[in-house]
């Protein structure tokens, strides 16, 4: 059984090797945590912004969708509260000159006390077997008690420390744990400093005169500020959302974990506006769906948990993170968030212009509260993706690889092969590539071997093969292998759209 790391490897070179993603700029040695989607990366992004979009905006009366520019007046960034607190607290190792971000470098120090438990639970889960109860061995084990002990005064005093922004206490917890440097070995450590993420660049013609602007890091700040021109175009009545995908930028230093953690990405977030008083129910409907939508892709639910934020920022009421099962352990993937009135306010006060809701059921204007749901597609990507593929065991004592993406979202929806190239097959598959191609991505393919052309598109995510054999010239039938049952059946060609339309609906409609 191969471990978690060679996992992520074989994730990594899978998505390479058949075109999902590519180091960016490759020929030049890449560029740090960016990337680029190939051809059927490409495909299977847009497919999840499409079931993004469709789930948020399609099947929601009152969610609209915008797309706002990148560049947006530099004041917004301060209202925003960006320009003065969106920093990381830096800290460099003098020996191997490598910059690491302090919170980090606490968090994996806990990661490993946290893997010493999980360890110890294995080795009682083997010695107990069905008996074994996770969550007493816990509760009870000497050893297991004393490394949750250990990790729970680490938590206190790094909380502590950041609450008050204490970055001398944050330098000394790293030298009381003995944290070293991953590359030197040494405890050679600089001081903690602050770090703004944002990348700042020139607009106009004249450098000295120009304005300093920021690439944006996140794209709600764009729904903020178009909250009245959507409200009033759309007369949109509370409570009402606005949709928006696109790409955001932040200078991540430590950016690893391949397209986990990038510098340039992609996030699909939700601002919801309600009013004020009715912010924690809806923080909890959308809580619970979010975690649905999730669901509706078909992967198990023990793969996602909630982490609900004990420590909520200043503009926060409510918060928590959907957190996914990634090769290398539980992350962010989405966070929810209920932010009060805190960015429409400070927009006004900032841009002098009223952001008020009239409410005629009420009589009355006010500040709507808004909750907040926000998703990195890139991470969504690799979540989706990872717990795809698969080494599949066969009876013959072959291994076949095949990526286990949801119908809806796979790039290509079926793959047409002609059994042989002669005898007419070809052209009669080309037919059906040509009845077909319109309505759904569909490969045509008739080099090799069939059962080779079948594992091609097995590694790709193909749900469907539609073969052409000579029967299908006498009786219009093709026959149809399904990616993950690799069954065969056979069906008349004029079923083909309703049999793919049946496999490939969305599983938000099944
Ligand atoms: N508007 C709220 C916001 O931006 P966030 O938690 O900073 O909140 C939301 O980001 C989501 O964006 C995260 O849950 C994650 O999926 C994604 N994300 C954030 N930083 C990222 C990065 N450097 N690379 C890839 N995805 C990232």
């Amino acid at each position: 059984m191969a471990n978690q790391e060679e996992i992520f490897k074989k994730v990594v070179s899978h998505a390479k090797e058949y075109g999902f993603i590519f180091p960016s700029s490759e020929i030049y040695d890449g560029l740090g945590a960016v990337y680029d989607y190939g051809q059927l990366g490409t495909e299977l992004k847009n497919n999840i912004k499409q079931y993004w979009w469709k789930a948020m905006v399609q099947l929601h009366e009152n969610i609209v969708g915008i797309d706002s520019a990148i560049f947006m007046h530099p004041k917004i960034w301060k209202a925003s509260g960006h320009v003065d607190a969106f920093n990381d607290p830096l800290i460099d190792n003098r020996d191997s000159k490598k910059r690491y971000r302090a919170d980090v470098l606490i968090e994996d120090h806990i990661a490993k006390i946290e893997e010493k438990i999980n360890k110890e639970c294995e080795k009682a889960h083997k010695r107990f077997g069905d008996a074994f109860d996770r969550q007493q061995f816990v509760s009870t084990n000497q050893r297991v008690m004393e490394h949750q002990k250990q990790i729970d005064e680490i938590h206190a005093r790094y909380a502590d420390c950041m609450n008050r922004n204490d970055l001398d206490g944050l330098k000394q917890l790293i030298l009381d744990l003995g944290i070293v440097c991953p590359i030197s070995g040494t405890r050679n450590w600089t001081d903690v400093r602050q770090f703004n993420l944002m990348f700042a660049t020139k607009m106009g013609s004249v450098i000295d005169d120009s304005d300093t602007l920021y690439l944006r890091p996140e794209t709600a700040q764009g729904i903020f500020v178009n909250f009245l021109n959507v409200q009033k175009s759309g007369r949109m009545k509370i409570p009402f959302g606005i949709a928006q995908i696109g790409k955001a930028f932040r200078n991540e230093i430590v950016a690893r974990q391949f397209i986990f953690r990038m510098r340039e990405f992609e996030q699909m977030e939700m601002q919801f506006f309600v009013r004020p008083g009715t912010e924690l129910d809806w923080f909890k409907h959308w809580k619970e769906e979010r975690l649905q939508w999730h669901l509706s892709l078909g992967i198990p639910a023990e793969k996602y948990r909630y982490h609900d934020h004990e420590k909520l920022a200043h503009y926060a009421n409510a918060a928590t993170d959907i957190e996914f099962q990634f090769p290398f352990g539980f992350k962010e993937l989405e966070g929810i968030h209920s932010r009060t009135d805190f960015d429409l306010s400070r927009h006004s006060q900032f841009s002098g212009k009223k952001l008020q809701y009239f409410d005629s059921e009420l009589n009355e204007s006010y500040t709507p509260y808004v909750i907040e749901t926000s998703i990195g597609l890139d991470r969504t990507f690799l979540a989706i993706f990872s717990h795809a593929l698969d080494d599949e065991q066969l009876d013959d004592g072959s291994v076949r690889t095949v990526l286990r993406l949801p119908a809806v979202l796979a790039p290509y929806k079926a793959a047409v092969l002609p059994l042989v190239k002669k005898d007419g097959l070809p052209e009669k598959a080309r037919e059906i590539m040509d009845m077909l191609k319109y309505h759904y991505m569909v490969q045509y393919d008739e080099k090799d071997a069939i059962g080779r052309r079948y594992r091609r598109q097995d590694a790709i995510g193909t749900p469907l093969c539609i073969t052409v054999d000579n029967d299908t010239l006498q009786n219009n039938s093709v026959t149809l292998r399904d990616r993950d049952t690799m069954q065969q059946e056979r069906i008349p060609i004029d079923n083909l759209f309703m049999y793919l339309h049946n496999h490939i609906k969305p599983m938000m409609l099944k």
